[in-house]
């Protein structure tokens, strides 16, 4: 069949596709090991809270009426004006509800964001995405309508006692000149745990707002919810920024409800989007958005349940990783946040491609550290070819069993 050049970009497998299809896959395969995915956990303590409000909700009819009516294209009213407020009273910050629209999950968010901002402008140029420091969120990587949408930058790895070491930005490097439209960073990043400090926070603030294009800030992890985060951190925002924000790791992926909080101009915009994308954004997660937010629980939740979930089981798997592979060559980075450990074998005589096919038949499922050195042009940087992301969050007898098989086959491919 002949397709467009949309359908040839978006119709081939991309990585996330796979990504998801894996994930997919090994849910059918109760044997499988899945230290994958970004699925989050299963926290028995949210799950009882949801099924409760599910119950409430339906009780009360407020299911049902959610379901069965469109909300406009910014998204559902009630819960913009009790986020708004909740943020505003939480940090100070100046917004309402004029500074919120709501997505399908944060994912489309990002596709309408990076082609609002780069790509083909009407004065006949092309802008592109600065992502300034890569390895990044592998989800980011197809999403331009243009080819060739990002330029991303090398960190600065700084080593740390304990085999562990840290990414930062290495602003010696960094330019942005009128080929930039936006600068978009995670925080916490998928895949590494890493948190952008305050102080580059700060810095890629200053350059963006510098050069006058927006400081996209993807906070799916960060404060103040989910709280996936162990550092002490603030976070961040102005009218400068676009905080993207997702009920997905609170434990609610399957409602697919992303949060923009940004300028009433950029706001508009994607409002209008929606329109034309989606009419309007789905119903449910915001209803439950906002029911958590009334009860008092998203930060008191996230706080006291979901954060010390995911650090014990983060703390479990990197002592457990280390314990498992001795070799001095092995590194994690540093566990600052987000649902992942991010393993360095240097000088792996192997890709970790062909580390994750080794693995994968072996019912061990990880994603190679490749796919996320986006818009990297370096080929012949090896680092990229040596890493992996593992996620945490699977049933700790399971993980640990992972674990000793990654064990096992790393040391396989350093023997040769
Ligand atoms: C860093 C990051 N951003 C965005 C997303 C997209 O999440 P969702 O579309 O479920 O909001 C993910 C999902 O794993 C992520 O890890």
């Amino acid at each position: 069949m002949d397709y467009s050049s949309f359908g040839d970009k978006f119709g081939r497998l991309s990585g996330i596709t796979q990504l998801m299809d894996d994930l997919n896959e090994g849910l059918q395969n109760p044997d499988a090991i899945m230290l994958g995915g970004g699925n989050p956990a299963q926290i028995p303590a949210m799950i009882e809270y949801f099924d409760q409000l599910n119950q409430r909700l339906a009780a009360t009819g407020a299911l049902t009426q959610a379901m069965t009516n469109y909300d406009g294209p910014q998204g559902k009213d009630v819960f913009i004006s009790a986020l708004a407020t909740l943020l505003k009273r939480t940090y100070g910050w100046d917004i309402s509800e004029k500074n919120i629209t709501l997505t399908n999950g944060s994912q489309s968010a990002f596709f309408n964001l990076f082609n609002l901002f780069a790509g083909k402008c009407p004065n006949g140029t092309n802008k592109k995405i600065l992502l300034p420091l890569a390895p990044e969120y592998i989800g980011y990587a197809d999403a331009g309508l243009s080819d060739d949408m990002f330029v991303s930058y090398k960190p600065e790895i700084e080593f740390i006692d304990n085999r562990q070491f840290k990414y930062h930005v290495d602003f010696e490097q960094l330019t942005v000149d009128e080929s930039i439209g936006a600068i978009c960073v995670s925080r916490p990043t998928n895949p590494t745990g890493n948190v952008l400090t305050d102080e580059e926070m700060q810095r890629l603030d200053a350059l963006a707002q510098h050069h006058q294009i927006p400081l996209i800030v993807d906070n799916a992890y960060g404060l103040p919810f989910p709280d996936i985060i162990f550092e002490d951190v603030r976070p961040f925002w102005n009218a400068n920024t676009v905080l993207c924000m997702s009920l997905s790791k609170l434990g609610l992926p399957g409602l697919r409800c992303g949060i923009v909080i940004a300028s009433e101009a950029i706001t508009k915009a994607m409002t209008n989007i929606n329109g034309v994308l989606s009419l309007s954004p789905g119903s449910i997660g915001p209803l439950l958005g906002h029911e958590i937010i009334k009860e008092n629980q998203l930060l008191a939740l996230s706080a006291n349940v979901i954060k010390p979930f995911y650090q014990e089981r983060n703390a479990i798997a990197f002592d457990y990783l280390q314990q498992s592979i001795p070799d001095k060559r092995f590194r994690i980075h540093k566990p600052e946040g987000a649902i992942f450990l991010w393993l360095w074998f240097e000088d792996l005589p192997i890709t970790t491609v062909e580390l994750y096919q080794r693995l994968k038949k072996r019912g061990v499922l990880i994603v190679p550290g490749e796919y996320f050195f986006i818009g990297i042009d370096d080929q012949q940087w090896p680092h990229q070819r040596e890493c992996l992301r593992m996620n945490y969050v699977q049933d700790i007898e399971a993980m640990k069993k992972g674990i000793d098989i990654i064990a096992e086959e790393v040391k396989n491919a350093y023997e040769g």
